[in-house]
């Protein structure tokens, strides 16, 4: 039997990971015989959060906006530029040596695309199986195999597939095969970065319940990334909205769904489907105009004026914080925040 991790009877709700102002800056360089950095790609520009034991923090926004980057960060892919995390109280970034191998192996990814993620030459066995050549502790000699077995069986394959290829399997159960692997070392955290994206609508409510039925068994802590605020409501308890490297509003389920404050929360909101025609004829639409800007040269002030049909001359000037607002108790960075009456129901 695949048992919990010992911790996941801690108190849920207490802080297991916290991210402080991270930033990272890709810089661009010019010049063939000698490089000049001559800007700097903002892909994550001051993002602050805390995500507690057993939750699932939503990260939601259009493409482009720092969503993988953070990810990556966290992951320890990337350096950042600046900023903090820690991982149980554990500095993720300067951890190092004996502490680092135990903070990532507590904190594993499961990745958007089930085809290109898993490597077609290797077995269903070996890829589920390949962290324990790193970490040999998780599975003692001769028991690989049957903890590899009871990974299948933990999301659902046939145990017996243990030597078939990725290509013999569909979209949803590759994606299985990813979740199981990100299991395989029992971690207390696993950032899914557009995990049901790449399948399809059917699929992706399978994986998603897959999903919630291995948070409540071993108390896994989840960050949950994805475009749509319609796929992340079914499994989020606290919603992040990004915005050019930055999260402008932020909140438990209801605060998002029901009271969001932010225009861009707003505008993404009356962008999801409602089946119900009535509903939808009532809903107030907004229609986001032109692109996301460059993260490369974001406007001034609110990096969100240039396609919110509320700013006024403070918004080029003056950078919204993301706190508290009048309208509503939770973050919002908007000088202008308020309810919205219509804000439909998804
Ligand atoms: N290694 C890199 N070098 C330079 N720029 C990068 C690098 N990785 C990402 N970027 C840029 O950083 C920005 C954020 O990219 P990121 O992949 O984090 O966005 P995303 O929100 O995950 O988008 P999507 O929804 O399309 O997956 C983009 O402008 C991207 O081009
Ligand atoms: S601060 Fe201004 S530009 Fe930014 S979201 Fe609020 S109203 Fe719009
Ligand atoms: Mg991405």
């Amino acid at each position: 039997m695949m048992t919990a991790p010992a911790s996941s009877t801690k108190v849920r709700g207490e802080t297991i990971l916290s991210v402080d102002n991270l930033v990272k800056h890709f810089p661009i360089s010019q010049g063939v015989l000698f490089q000049r950095q001559i800007g700097a790609v903002k892909a994550v520009d001051g993002v602050s959060f805390e995500l507690r034991r057993g939750e699932t923090l939503g990260v939601v926004g259009e493409s482009g906006c720092g969503k993988s980057t953070l990810a990556r960060l966290l992951m320890r892919l990337e350096t950042p530029t600046s900023g903090r995390a820690t991982l149980e109280g554990k500095d993720l970034f300067k951890a190092s040596g004996s502490e680092l191998r135990r903070l990532r192996r507590n904190m594993q990814m499961v990745m958007q695309d089930p085809y290109t993620s898993l490597n077609p030459r290797m077995t269903v066995g070996d890829i589920i199986g390949e962290p324990f050549e790193i970490h040999p502790d998780a599975a003692p000699k001769g028991s690989k195999a049957r903890r590899v077995q009871e990974l299948l069986d933990v999301v659902g394959l046939n145990p017996e597939h243990i030597n078939r290829y990725p290509h013999q399997f569909s979209g949803g159960q590759r994606q299985r095969i990813g979740i199981a692997r990100a299991l395989a070392l029992r971690p207390e955290v696993i950032v899914c970065d557009e995990p049901v994206s790449a399948l399809d609508v059917s699929i992706q409510a399978q994986v998603i319940n897959l999903l919630e039925q291995l948070q409540d068994e071993f108390g896994l802590s989840y960050i949950f990334i994805a475009h749509d605020l319609s796929v992340v409501r079914h499994i989020a308890d606290r919603v992040a909205v990004m915005y050019l490297g930055r999260i402008v509003e932020i909140g438990t389920e209801d605060e998002i769904y029901e009271r969001a404050t932010h225009p861009y929360t707003q505008a993404l909101l009356s962008a999801v489907p409602v089946p119900d025609p009535e509903v939808r004829d009532q809903r107030n639409m907004i229609r986001l105009v032109g692109d996301v800007p460059s993260p490369a040269d974001p406007p001034s002030g609110c990096h969100f004026r240039t396609r919110c049909w509320k700013a006024q001359d403070i918004c080029a000037k003056e950078d919204p914080q993301t706190v508290p607002r009048a309208a509503d108790p939770h973050p919002s960075a908007c000088h202008f925040a308020e309810l919205r009456p219509t804000t439909p129901t998804v």
